[in-house]
């Protein structure tokens, strides 16, 4: 298994493009089970999440081929051979349950793994599946799978319009509904539904593909359902999530760094938050140029919500860059319960951490101090090397390939900026 090795201590300068969003581009790939025309993908992040992703449509019978290195996925799902998403590739990623939505409104048929627990939750899925029972689909749990059928009616569609009001704003359930909603008979309304960019992103291409959508962005999303749809091109939007964790680079290390392709629209809630902490961020004309005040940050206290909230994918990270500042921080946890597992990695690199219940007490020390620490799920992984970013010393992060899920090229674009960073590859 590789590792990556860092050491501390050096500002950072220059530019970091950051890519396509991966949590984007998983909802984005599924969509292509809604049409028998090509829908292609511009502007993907070339990850390991998007390669299950890839051999799970694959695997139903889609074609998906990557051009220009990856970035662009050419996908078709002309006939869909398979109708089972099955458990060895479901394992790998809970996004795979963003298949069973488009399959069902399509053939009014799928068989779909339940995806398990993960290392950050219980994460269930009643939410999806109550979304698309509303939606005439009957559901049966058996074996650890989810079978569904909705039989076509005599219009040719398998599933009506209806209300749904999810209970909790749920990212994945929003988007398998609107998904589904696309090609049911009649009107289907989401309230409380998620707000996320990448939710505006998934609706823009839906749109682009002939779905009739309004009220993307907003907690009530009305889809009218339509026949079919076609093919189309769309660009991924930018990785909100991989913008926020450079912009913490030059927060952490010193220096001044421009984050192209970055966008305040996407990261409000984040900036307010550096801005409270004594970190400049400035619009340029390319992207986001980011620098730190003073020599040390302030203490600032976050809670994790949906968007436009702070995001629990942003919180790791933020608590390495709080592990080095002026006082007294306190994090909470809204969105996962267990969702603090880079704390006691933290802590192995001199960080004062305090975690009672969903809070996390973060007592700023002055220097963090290199250490062999573990990867335990993505964003943990990339706290851990910020904070190796910033300590005296050498920090070893093993166990990377969580990371590869969700970073491209960590150590190249950090590396191009002036970290010490590199990768040793394991046996
Ligand atoms: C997505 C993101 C993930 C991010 C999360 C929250 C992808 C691939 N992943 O995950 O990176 O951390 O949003 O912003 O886009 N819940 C239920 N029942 C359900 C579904 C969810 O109780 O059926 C709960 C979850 O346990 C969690 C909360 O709802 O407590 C929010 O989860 P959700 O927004 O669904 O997250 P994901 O879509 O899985």
């Amino acid at each position: 298994m590789d590792s990556i090795i860092v050491k501390g201590g050096a500002e950072l300068r220059g530019q970091i493009p950051i890519a396509g969003a991966k949590n984007a581009c998983l909802t984005l790939m599924p969509a292509t089970l809604l049409s028998d025309e090509p829908l292609t993908l511009t502007n993907a992040p070339r990850l390991s999440d998007i390669r299950t992703m890839t051999q799970l449509l694959s695997s139903l019978g889609a074609e998906v081929a990557q051009l220009q290195g990856g970035q662009v996925l050419a996908m078709s799902s002309h006939d869909l051979t398979n109708h089972t998403a099955d458990y060895d590739i479901v394992r790998k990623m809970r996004a795979s349950i963003l298949v069973l939505g488009p399959m069902l409104a399509r053939d009014g048929h799928a068989i779909v793994s339940l995806p398990g627990g993960c290392a950050i939750g219980a994460r269930p899925v009643d939410l999806h599946l109550k979304a698309l029972e509303a939606m005439g689909a009957e559901l049966e749990l058996r074996d650890g799978y989810v079978h569904a059928r909705a039989p076509h009616d005599g219009r040719g569609r398998a599933l009506r319009g209806a209300v749904v009001d999810f209970p909790l704003v749920s990212v994945g359930a929003t988007e398998n509904a609107l998904m589904a909603a696309t090609l049911a008979h009649g009107t289907t309304e989401l309230r409380n539904a998620a707000r996320e960019p990448e939710i505006v992103d998934l609706a823009r291409c839906l749109r682009a593909m002939g779905a009739q959508i309004e009220g993307e962005g907003t907690s009530t999303i009305t889809i009218q359902g339509v026949e079919r749809l076609h093919g189309a091109t769309h660009p991924v939007v930018t990785d909100r999530i991989e913008l926020g964790t450079y912009m913490l680079a030059p927060a952490i290390c010193g220096g001044e760094v421009e984050c192209l392709g970055g966008r305040i629209d996407l990261v409000g809630a984040f900036c307010e938050k550096l801005d409270a902490a004594g970190v400049s961020v400035e619009e340029t004309d390319v992207g986001l140029r980011v620098s730190r005040r003073n020599g040390r940050v302030d203490a600032v206290d976050v809670t994790t919500e949906p968007f436009p909230g702070f995001p629990t994918d942003l919180q790791a990270q933020m608590m390495a860059l709080l592990c080095t500042a002026n006082g007294v921080s306190v994090l909470e946890e809204k969105i996962f319960e267990n969702r603090f597992m880079h704390a006691p990695e933290l802590m192995r690199m001199g960080a004062k951490i305090d975690v009672h219940g969903g809070h996390a007490t973060v007592t700023g020390v002055e220097r963090l101090k290199g250490a062999r620490v573990m990867a335990t799920d993505l964003r943990a992984s990339v706290s851990l090397i910020l904070a190796g970013l910033a300590a005296e010393g050498e920090t070893v992060v093993s166990r990377v390939y969580h990371l590869d899920r969700g970073y491209e090229k960590v150590e190249e674009k950090l590396g191009a900026v002036g970290a010490q960073i590199e990768r040793v590859q394991g046996e």
